[in-house]
């Protein structure tokens, strides 16, 4: 693995959602790498101004909207060697209690409008056949997460997305990660949309059991930490990251059991 700072691979980024959490983690690690870099948010005044580090208002609520942003500051910037797709977050609730548009508006934001940023920002890097795109999943691409639908829906989605690009970008000089995080300690929870009071005992027990994970995971340095090991590998591929049983000894031991085990596990991981 090369030992040179990352700006000697990737001399500008793009990257969503870097006001808070894992978003200012990759901010801040580039930025510490030499790496230029262009971060979102919907209110700019949530960027904190710093050298190198241009602040970008994008909404992904409207799709065209936000492709139109991401190419002034794709010319802005004289095209991007990195972009990381990260912004998104959460909505808990029954599926069929739960009004319809929330789950639609979190599939649009999360799944189709992300798909349209990488789409854009896959022809700019292979225009230029260098450079990496990282489209920021989650470990519920494989482990999905009770009273999440929607939200496994797009993680899932995503994950499918980076593997059908992997095959595509072979030998081109662009390489894509699908980057799987476990429970971190960020903004995450807190901005989850969900009823004010829960319905029942059994989403009671798992809406505990997910804040306890998330209030004990690692801080997202330690995510920006495996973001930039993978992206000085240079190689497509996928990374989990997170506490050692969510992102090692889980995996692991899900490649043994079947899908109904691995089901009821879940369950009883958080409290279901
Ligand atoms: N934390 C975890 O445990 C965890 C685990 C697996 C995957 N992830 C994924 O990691 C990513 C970042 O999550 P996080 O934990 O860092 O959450 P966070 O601290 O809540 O940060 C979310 C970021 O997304 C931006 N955002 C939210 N809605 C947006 C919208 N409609 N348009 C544009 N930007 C929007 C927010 O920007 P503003 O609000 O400032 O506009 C903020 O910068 C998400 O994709 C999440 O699914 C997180």
């Amino acid at each position: 693995m090369s030992a040179a700072p990352l700006s000697s691979r990737y001399r500008t980024a793009f990257v969503t959602g870097a006001s808070t959490g894992l978003g200012r983690a990759f901010a801040e690690m580039l930025l510490r790498e030499g790496v230029e870099v262009w971060g979102t948010a919907r209110d700019t005044a949530r960027l904190a101004p710093r050298a190198r580090f241009h602040a970008v208002a994008l909404e992904l609520g409207d799709g065209a909207a936000a492709e139109r942003v991401f190419l002034a500051a794709e010319r802005e910037a004289g095209g991007f060697d990195l972009v990381v797709n990260n912004a998104g977050f959460g909505a808990f609730g029954g599926f069929a209690a739960t009004d319809f548009s929330l789950w639609q508006r979190q599939m649009e934001i999360m799944l189709l409008h992300t798909a349209r940023l990488s789409h854009a920002a896959l022809r700019g890097l292979l225009a230029r056949r260098r450079g990496a795109l990282v489209n920021i999943s989650s470990l519920a691409a494989e482990f999905p997460l009770p009273y999440q639908a929607a939200y496994n829906v797009v993680k899932s989605g995503l994950s499918a997305l980076n593997e059908s690009l992997m095959f595509e970008t072979e030998g081109t000089g662009v390489i894509v990660i699908d980057f799987r995080p476990g429970d971190y300690r960020t903004d995450f929870e807190g901005a989850v949309t969900r009823p004010e009071r829960l319905p029942d005992a059994a989403q009671e027990r798992v809406w505990a059991a997910f804040h306890r994970l998330m209030e004990h995971g690692p801080a997202p340095a330690h995510a920006a930490e495996a973001l930039r090991r993978a992206l000085a590998r240079g190689r497509s591929g996928t990374v989990r990251t997170g506490r050692f049983f969510q992102a090692v000894v889980g995996p692991f031991l899900a490649r043994f059991g079947s899908l109904g085990l691995r089901r009821r596990l879940i369950a009883k991981y958080f409290d279901l």
